[in-house]
């Protein structure tokens, strides 16, 4: 083989191995779209709701501590962008917000990570009732 074609093969062997690293690397995929969303039985909601009436609501529900109202289609659209992973780890490590801080797991300090997760999810789901029943009223 001749020098020049070994280095074109070179070039294009660390091409494709960079695109392949590249893949490795997953997309977020937005919690709307997640099957895991699209799947939640009643049992999963039931989890989530008793962690979010526990923990979760004292600052969501009305906004205490710097929380985001989930009536604010905009910011909970763009938050289910992020995905389940990094928002699972913002709820169990915490997070500083613009406004406030959250604490590491919302303060359920006795939560399992199946517990956090599966209010992570209902969070967004309640997000959508929430919306809903808003638009309903300002269209009535
Ligand atoms: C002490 C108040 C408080 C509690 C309790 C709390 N949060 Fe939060 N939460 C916040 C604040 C403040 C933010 C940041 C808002 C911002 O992004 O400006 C936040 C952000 C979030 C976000 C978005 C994180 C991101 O990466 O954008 C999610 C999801 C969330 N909370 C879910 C939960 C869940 C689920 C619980 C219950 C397990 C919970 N929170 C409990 C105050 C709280």
């Amino acid at each position: 083989m001749n020098e020049k074609i070994r280095n074109v093969c070179f070039y294009i062997l660390i091409i494709v191995l960079m695109s392949l690293i590249g893949c490795e690397k997953k997309q977020a995929v937005n919690i709307y779209e997640s099957e895991e969303y699209k799947t939640l039985t009643r049992k999963d909601i039931t989890v989530g709701e008793s962690i979010w009436a526990i923990a979760c609501f004292r600052c969501h529900m009305y906004g205490t501590n710097g929380a985001v109202l989930l009536e604010e289609k905009e910011y909970w659209d763009n938050t289910a962008s992020k995905g389940i992973d990094e928002l699972f780890k913002s709820v169990w490590e915490g997070k500083q917000g613009d406004n406030g801080a959250m604490p590491a797991k919302g303060f359920c300090n006795l939560c399992s990570e199946e517990e956090i997760r599966r209010s992570v999810f209902y969070i967004f789901h309640l997000a959508k009732k929430v919306q809903a029943a808003n638009e309903s009223k300002s269209s009535g």
